[in-house]
């Protein structure tokens, strides 16, 4: 029997005296993808800090492959092959795009590695490959994200943690974006998306997870998810 990639077990998370996480216990299996689904304020982008070794559970555990990360750093999780994609952009400004692609790749993957991974992002989104020259802080919105996910996307992470990947992006875009991640996932990379286009996550992912006020209310596939996602978003958002 392998172990899940993921697991949270009655995990809780605080930011000081706020508590923003109760309990919540959720699973990922090798390959599998989980769409995250909840209001503002839900807890989904603690719960993908706390799953990417950002934020340290206050209780409870976290397994990565059935090792025990509680209190692992967020370079081990790295290294245990999970991969965070923050909200927002994540580049570094003042580099080209191309700079911006060898500095990660280098540091994920070593020199030798750099040339096949730029190319491969290159390939993965092809407007990068047009703009390799232009400065990144110059970069649309749209473009600023797709340079941040080639970034980690060309490193394989084993699970890719996706934040509100399509926040600002034009629907064409998002549509890109996510053929993208469904190609990605097509490679055997788990996926834990947190997403506010609720249609484009039940497309993409098997099983959805719904958070309410830091508690996981429902659980269950994509195809049985649409009621209750209504019937959530409906009820909680009075926050
Ligand atoms: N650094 C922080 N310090 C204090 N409170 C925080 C911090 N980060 C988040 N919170 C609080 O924790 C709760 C959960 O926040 P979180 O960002 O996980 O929600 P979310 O579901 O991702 O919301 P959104 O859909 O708006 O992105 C919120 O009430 C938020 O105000
Ligand atoms: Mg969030």
């Amino acid at each position: 029997m392998t172990n899940p990639i993921l697991e949270l077990r009655d995990v809780s998370a605080e930011y000081g005296p706020f508590r923003a996480l109760f309990g919540v216990s959720l699973t990922i299996e090798p390959g599998a993808s989980l769409a995250l689904l909840g209001a503002n304020g839900a807890g989904k982008t603690t719960v993908a800090r706390v799953a990417s070794g950002l934020v340290s559970a206050s209780s409870g555990s976290v397994f990565v492959d059935g090792v025990d990360m509680t209190t692992k750093r967020t370079y081990e999780f790295a290294q245990a092959g999970l991969a965070h994609a923050p909200e927002g952009r994540s580049v570094f400004a003042t580099f080209t795009v191309e700079e911006n692609l060898v500095l990660s790749f280098r540091r994920a993957l070593g020199r030798r590695g750099v040339p096949a991974a730029v190319e491969e992002a290159y390939a993965l989104f092809p407007r990068l490959g047009e703009r390799r020259r232009q400065i990144a802080g110059t970069l649309s919105g749209g473009e600023q994200r797709m340079l941040s996910l080639a970034r980690v996307l060309v490193e394989k992470p084993r699970l890719l943690i996706a934040d509100e990947l399509s926040l600002g992006l034009a629907p064409i875009v998002v549509d890109e974006v996510y053929e993208t991640l469904s190609s990605i996932r097509g490679t055997g990379t788990a996926l834990l998306i947190v997403e506010q286009h609720v249609h484009h996550a039940l497309e993409l992912c098997d099983e959805v997870a719904l958070l309410d006020h830091g508690t996981i209310s429902w659980r269950g596939p994509s195809a049985e998810a649409t009621e209750a996602v209504v019937n959530h978003l409906f009820d909680s958002g009075d926050r």
